[in-house]
């Protein structure tokens, strides 16, 4: 089985992704009904094609990923109803288009990227007025202190926004690089830029804790 079959095959069985985030997201979708939606790091597409087989009407997707073979297999599991433009490219590449969407998803991609003000500044620039993006992120401090055992840095790290974790990824088995955001830089980030946070909401499978954090451009 390769990397990305793995990793979807562990979506299919993750509690997270199938009973929390893809029926929030779903019900927020129809809620606001945007329709140009950007997922950032979509993965395999799981979570995108999960929900989009759901809503009752039919927005237009973008989905990027810096992984070949992950987009790769998106495509090949696309089926005619969902209208996608699917690509190998990083957001910060993306972002320079100008192109704007109504929603973003940022779906456990920030433990893969660096997150900064400026990447925020981006984000603001890629939506449109009252546009949405949605955030994702596991609750890293239990790993924060686990880490901190062996090298009392990685405290520091963390209260400093620089902090990489070496952990093994639960769906792959691979050695994963994992960035521990804290929430609250996030959030100061986002409101700093152009963002309210309208919604914040957590659930815990496995003792494991998941945020989703819901903001909105403040309008221009
Ligand atoms: C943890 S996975 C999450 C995948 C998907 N969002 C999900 O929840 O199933 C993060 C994904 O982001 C992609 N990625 C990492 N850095 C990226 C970047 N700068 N721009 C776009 N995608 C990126 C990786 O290749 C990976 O597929």
């Amino acid at each position: 089985m390769t990397e990305t079959e793995k990793w979807e095959q562990g979506c299919r069985t993750d509690r997270v992704r199938n009973e929390f985030i893809i029926p929030t997201l779903y019900n927020q979708l129809e809620q606001f009904k945007p329709q140009e939606i950007l997922d950032i790091g979509s993965g395999t597409a799981y979570i995108a094609r999960a929900i989009d087989e759901m809503l009752s009407y039919n927005p237009h997707w973008t989905i990027i990923d810096t992984s070949q073979e992950r987009i790769d297999f998106s495509i090949s599991k696309m089926t005619s109803k969902i209208d996608a433009l699917i690509q190998k490219n990083s957001y910060e590449e993306v972002s320079k288009s100008g192109t704007k969407f109504d929603a973003i998803f940022l779906l456990f991609t920030l433990l893969e990227m660096e997150f900064d003000e400026k990447i925020c500044k981006k984000l603001n620039e890629s939506l449109n007025d009252n546009g949405f993006t949605y955030i994702v992120m596991p609750n890293s401090l239990e790993d924060v202190f686990n880490a901190a055992q062996d090298d009392y840095d990685i405290l520091f790290n963390y209260l400093n926004n620089d902090c990489q974790l070496h952990k093994i990824d639960k769906f792959t088995k691979e050695p994963y690089p994992f960035n521990a955001h804290r929430f609250e830089y996030i959030i100061q980030c986002m409101l700093k830029s152009g963002h309210k946070l309208i919604h914040m909401q957590n659930e815990k499978f496995n003792n494991k804790e998941t945020y989703l954090l819901v903001f909105q451009k403040v309008k221009s």
